[in-house]
C-alpha cells in the first residue's frame, strides 16, 4: 500500500487522482487531503478517499470542515499551519496540484527523503525551478511530471542520456482560439475562452491555455524538471493532442508519447511502482482517429507564448515576474476587467517595470513569494493606468 496526500484535492487534479486511486483498490491509503476554502468538496473528497486529515487554506472555513466531518473519525485542520501538518505526516507520494503560485510553499515543504513528488502546480518550477530542482535534489525527494506532455516525454526519454537529446517538443491543443483572427481573439469573452477542446481543468489552467501561455509556462517547466536548455526546447500546435510529447534524438529518431486526452493517463504513471495501473483509459486507437496534424504556433496571433519564451531565455527573476503578472492579467479577465487580448500588454508592461528592480533568480521560497509581491502590485499599478483598477 502506497500512501498518498494529495494538495488541491478539491480540484481538477484531485478528481483525476481519486479517479485513479479508486480504480486501483486497495494499492493506495490516502493519508491527507489538502483545498483552500471549499469545506464540503474537501471533506466529501476525505470521506470518499478515506483519508485520515482534511486540511483548509482558509482558517475561516474549519467551523464549516468540523461540521462536514462530523462523525466520519477524519482529524482535521485550517489555516497555513494545517496545510504544513498535511504535508508533514509520513508518506510516499504528494500529489502536489494547488493552482497558482500558492501552491509553491507546501510543494517545497513537501519535499523529503525519498518520497515521490506528482508535479502539477507548474508555478512551483516557474517561479523557483532552480531552487525547487536544487532542493529536492539536495533533500533526496523524486520529482515525477504529472502535466501530460512532461509526462510523455519523460516516458519517451525512459532514463536515456540527454546528451543524445537534439529536441525536446510539447504539443499543444491550440485552445478554442486556434483558428480565429487576431481580433476575434483579442475581443473573445470569458465563456469563450473557458471552452478548452480537450481537458475540463481549473479556469486558470483554461485561460493560459487558450492564450498559450500555459504552453510557454510549460517550456519553462521542461527546462527545468529536465534540465535543458531554452535552444533545445519547442512547442507544436497539434489540436488532436493524441501525441503529448516529443523527444528527438542525435541519430534522427524521434519518440512520441501519445495517449488520448485524459489526466488520468499521467496518474496513472506517476502513482505506479514500476507496473502498470489501470487508469480506466483505452489506449489510442491510431486507426480510429485518422489525422494528426502538427502546425508551428503562431505568435502573432498569440504573443503570450512569445512572453513566455523570452523570459526563459532571460533566466534570473524573469520567469517568477511573468508568472506574477499573468496570474493578475487572467485574474482581470476572469473578473471582467480586462479584454483578452489585452492580458498580453499587461503582462509585458509589468515585466518590463519590475525587470528593472529584479534580476536574480530566487533561491528561496521567500525571495519567490517577495519577487511575486512586487509584481503583482506593479501589475494593479499597470491595470490602474489602464484605467482597469481593481473592481
Ligand atoms: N487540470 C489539469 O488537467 C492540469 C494539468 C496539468 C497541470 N495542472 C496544474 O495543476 C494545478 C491545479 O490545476 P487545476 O486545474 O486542478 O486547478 P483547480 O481545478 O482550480 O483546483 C485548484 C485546487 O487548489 C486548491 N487551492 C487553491 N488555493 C489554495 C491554497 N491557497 N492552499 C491550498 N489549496 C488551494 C483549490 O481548493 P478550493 O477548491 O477549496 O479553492 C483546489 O483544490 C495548476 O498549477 C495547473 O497549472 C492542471
Amino acid at each position: 500500500m502506497r500512501r498518498v496526500t494529495i494538495l488541491g484535492a478539491t480540484g481538477s487534479i484531485g478528481r483525476s487522482a481519486r479517479d485513479v486511486i479508486l480504480s486501483n483498490p486497495g494499492r493506495f491509503a490516502i493519508e491527507a487531503v489538502v483545498g483552500g476554502r471549499d469545506a464540503a468538496a474537501l471533506a466529501a473528497m476525505a470521506r470518499q478517499l478515506g483519508a485520515r486529515f482534511a486540511a483548509l487554506a482558509d482558517p475561516a472555513a474549519l467551523p464549516a470542515l468540523r461540521e462536514h466531518l462530523a462523525g466520519s473519525g477524519i482529524a482535521c485542520g485550517a489555516g497555513e499551519s494545517a496545510v504544513h501538518d498535511a504535508v508533514d505526516r509520513p508518506c510516499d507520494v504528494v500529489v502536489a496540484g494547488i493552482s497558482g503560485v500558492a501552491g509553491l510553499k507546501p510543494t517545497v515543504a513537501a519535499l523529503k527523503p525519498g518520497r515521490r513528488i506528482a508535479l502539477a502546480n507548474k508555478e512551483t518550477l516557474v517561479c523557483a525551478g532552480a531552487f525547487f530542482m536544487a532542493e529536492a535534489r539536495r533533500i533526496g525527494a523524486i520529482i515525477l511530471p504529472l502535466d501530460s506532455e512532461h509526462n510523455a516525454v519523460s516516458q519517451a526519454l525512459a532514463g536515456r542520456s540527454l546528451a543524445d537529446v537534439t529536441r525536446i517538443t510539447l504539443t499543444a491543443s491550440g485552445g478554442p482560439f486556434r483558428s480565429w483572427s487576431k481580433p476575434e481573439i483579442d475581443s473573445a469573452t470569458c465563456e469563450q475562452a473557458l471552452k478548452h477542446p480537450n481537458y475540463a481543468m481549473g479556469a486558470k489552467i483554461t485561460i493560459d491555455s487558450a492564450s498559450l501561455m500555459n504552453k510557454g509556462l510549460e517550456l519553462i517547466e521542461a527546462h527545468h524538471i529536465f534540465g535543458i536548455g531554452p535552444d533545445r526546447l519547442g512547442a507544436v500546435i497539434h489540436p488532436q493532442q493524441i501525441v503529448h510529447g516529443l523527444v528527438s534524438f542525435s541519430d534522427g529518431s524521434v519518440i512520441a508519447g501519445m495517449a488520448l486526452p485524459n489526466m488520468r493517463v499521467p496518474f496513472a504513471d506517476c502513482l505506479s511502482d514500476g507496473r502498470r495501473l489501470v487508469s480506466g483509459v483505452a489506449p489510442a486507437n491510431l486507426a480510429s482517429i485518422g489525422t494528426m496534424t502538427f502546425d508551428e504556433p503562431d505568435l502573432a496571433r498569440f504573443p503570450s507564448l512569445g512572453l513566455a519564451l523570452a523570459a526563459m531565455a532571460a533566466g534570473g527573476a524573469a520567469c517568477a515576474i511573468l508568472n506574477a503578472a499573468n496570474e493578475v492579467a487572467v485574474a482581470a479577465f476572469l473578473g471582467g476587467r480586462l479584454r483578452f487580448g489585452e492580458m498580453a500588454n499587461v503582462v509585458a508592461m509589468t515585466c518590463d517595470v519590475v525587470a528593472k528592480h529584479c534580476q536574480d533568480a530566487p533561491s528561496s521560497v521567500d525571495e519567490a513569494l517577495e519577487i511575486d509581491h512586487i509584481t503583482r502590485s506593479a501589475a494593479q499599478d499597470v491595470l490602474a493606468c489602464r484605467g482597469h483598477g481593481s473592481a
